[in-house]
């Protein structure tokens, strides 16, 4: 399977990945890997053989043939996943099974976030189509790509996104028609959008309420300081979610490379639970903000107790790269999603119980990165304060949620005064 990654100029075919071991083993079966030796020569020359022009911060651009005991675990940034994967399923009647995950890895043709993807087929050019009004997009929701599929529109790149929202990549051009990811040239984009759906059944009110809330919360993240990047916008039903790793520049577009953590931190098997150290540890290793980047990471995790977005796995953040550096993305998927009604339990954690973990945070910072607690003391101060001071009533979302953040919001304070009484 040969493996692209998107440079400064090109999609380019950066190398390869066989399967070593049996299919049937899924994504636990062993692999090699290589980078093309054009490719190596070319990033070594220049000294970029890290960051946005590696397959992953797991590989460094070189010339040697790598053997890994299981996937890559950036393939698992590729593969298809809830809605998407459903559409793999029914379309190309492939089971959900671990024996057919290579299988369905292949299908996965597109361009998914980021600037990694498995080489597409030498296809004809798309079809010319004129794309679809905004009122289209919104309209259709899940059944948009049956849709699109229908009035024969070229569909590459819209399923790309994993998560378990229905969803589609979309680019926007100047006459504000959308087109699938893909199909749209660079110089002919506007803005580049994750398009985001309700999950589970569209009329359950409280699936919708979660998704409309994605937008306050997020203001409210930038509100308090964290790292987010543009504005969102709630229109009927569906979010219309900028891609910060898409960034329109006068001329064209900018790729940036995006790695979830669960890549980070190797690990190969769906929807696995890590305690928040794992994930540290990765940021600590690769990021080159290391301090500024975990201090954000640790306020991000305050704010997700603070407003109930459990659904803080390893696929819900990510780091962006460019040429140079490593970095951790702005904040995504922020939601109160304590409130679905799959009920997701708070995914990642400190420690089993939490009771202490700023304390246990502290010292792991102190301890494992030379981060000193009065520096988390003063930036949680500050980024408490102006929660505090934000009127939650004042946004649109539904307002029982605030009622059943409160609990929640009054036990944070306590630990938070407790934690900076303790660090004066
Ligand atoms: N603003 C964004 N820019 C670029 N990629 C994004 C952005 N937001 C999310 N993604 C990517 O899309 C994937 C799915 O989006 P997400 O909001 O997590 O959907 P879901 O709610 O279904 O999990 C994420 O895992 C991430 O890789
Ligand atoms: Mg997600």
């Amino acid at each position: 399977m040969k493996i692209e990654i998107r440079d400064e100029e090109n999609w380019k075919v950066a190398g390869e990945i066989e399967l070593r071991g049996t299919e049937k083993d899924g994504s636990q079966a062993a692999c090699c890997l290589e980078y093309n030796m054009d490719y190596a020569e070319e990033k070594t020359k220049y000294q970029q053989t890290r960051g946005a022009f590696a397959f992953s911060c797991l590989f460094d651009v070189d010339f040697a043939f790598k053997e890994t005991k299981k996937w890559p675990s950036f393939l698992l940034d590729l593969f298809p996943q809830g809605a998407a994967l459903k559409y793999v399923v029914d379309h190309y009647r492939i089971a959900d099974q671990p024996e057919n995950y290579w299988k369905i890895i292949n299908t996965a043709k597109l361009s998914p976030p980021g600037n990694v993807r498995i080489s597409l087929p030498e296809e004809e050019p798309p079809r010319k189509h004129p794309g679809f009004d905004r009122e289209e997009v919104i309209e259709k929701g899940p059944d948009f790509l049956e849709y699109m599929v229908a009035c024969g529109a070229p569909i590459s790149g819209t399923t790309g996104a994993a998560g378990a929202a229905p969803k589609f990549l979309l680019r926007e051009d100047f006459s504000g028609k959308f087109h699938g990811e893909g199909v749209l040239t660079d110089s002919l984009t506007k803005n580049c959008w994750l398009v985001k759906y309700p999950r589970g059944d569209r009329k359950e009110k409280i699936n919708r309420d979660i998704l409309k809330a994605e937008k306050p919360w997020l203001d409210i993240a930038e509100l308090v300081g964290l790292k987010t990047y543009k504005s969102l916008d709630w229109d009927k039903d569906c979010l219309f979610v900028p891609r910060f790793d898409r960034v329109p520049l006068s001329g064209g577009i900018q790729y940036l490379g995006m790695e979830s953590f669960y890549s980070l931190v190797d690990s190969t098997h769906f929807g696995s639970r890590f305690r928040h150290k794992t994930y540290t540890d990765a940021l600590y290793l690769y990021s080159d903000s290391k301090e500024e980047d975990l201090v954000e990471y640790l306020l991000r995790d305050i704010m997700n107790i603070a407003l109930a977005n459990n659904d803080n796995h390893g696929r819900n953040q990510s780091v962006l790269k460019n040429k140079n550096k490593v970095f951790l993305s702005p904040v995504y998927d922020f939601a109160p999603m304590k409130f679905d009604p799959e009920g997701i339990v708070r995914n990642t954690r400190w420690s089993e119980n939490e009771e202490n973990f700023l304390d246990e945070a502290a010292l792991l910072y102190q301890k494992n990165y030379e981060i000193d607690s009065s520096l988390i003391k003063h930036q949680l101060e500050e980024l408490w304060h102006k929660f505090l001071k934000i009127d939650l009533k004042g946004y649109d979302f539904e307002h029982d949620l605030i009622t059943k953040l409160q609990k929640e919001i009054q036990t944070l304070d306590q630990k938070i005064s407790r934690f900076i009484g303790n660090h004066q």
